[in-house]
């Protein structure tokens, strides 16, 4: 399982000690506004999910550690999409991190490592089409948008990109 480093952010494996943390995370309204917020029981089901993901298939979500303060801000990452065997781009930031490009900058790094170290040949996103946040992230590292989906129980625009349209350098951070 690899662990990666950006400019800004390190994304590490979970642990099961990353609790209170992912707990304080996922159980804000305003970050959890369009996945739903979770309790404690959600929450510990999903840490072991993203534990035990990695194992079962070489793939999964970091904890988004920011590197300045040492804090775990967020989650990134790939799961798949839905029941489905698509491979899709996921992310939740606490709100005091937002709209600084550490969203983007944690998804370039996913997608590197998606398309050059385990050679995906396909990444998806789906997002509330409200998330402009969200979606704005989508766009910035170069996914385009194919058509209006129902997955998770909601209508998303759904965006792809293939590993020979992925250009790390025309990813924008900003
Ligand atoms: C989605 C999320 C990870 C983005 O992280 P981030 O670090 O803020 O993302 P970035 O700073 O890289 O980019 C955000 C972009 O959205 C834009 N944006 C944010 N809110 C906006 C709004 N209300 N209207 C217009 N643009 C907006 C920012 O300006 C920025 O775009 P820019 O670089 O062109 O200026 C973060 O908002 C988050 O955690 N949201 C809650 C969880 C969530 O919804 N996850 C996705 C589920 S599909």
């Amino acid at each position: 399982m690899p662990e990666l480093e950006t400019a800004r952010l390190r994304l590490r494996y979970f642990t099961l000690d990353d609790f209170e943390d992912l707990f304080r995370l996922y159980s804000d309204v305003e970050v959890m506004k369009y996945l739903s917020p979770r309790s404690r029981e959600q929450t510990q089901a999903s840490l072991i999910k993203h534990i035990q993901q990695w194992q079962e298939h070489n793939l999964g979500m970091w904890a988004v550690v920011h590197k300045q303060s040492s804090k775990l801000i967020g989650r990134c990452g790939l799961g798949f999409l839905d029941n489905t065997h698509e491979v899709e781009l996921g992310y939740v930031l606490d709100k005091s991190y937002w709209n600084l490009g550490l969203g983007t900058e944690a998804s370039i790094a996913t997608l590197n490592y998606g398309f050059l170290t385990i050679k995906l040949k396909r990444i998806v996103a789906i997002a509330n089409p409200q998330n402009i946040a969200s979606r704005r992230v989508i766009e910035k590292v170069g996914m385009k948008y194919e058509k209006l989906a129902y997955y998770y129980g909601q209508d998303v625009v759904y965006y792809a990109i293939s590993q020979s349209e992925w250009q790390p350098d025309k990813a924008l951070i900003g």
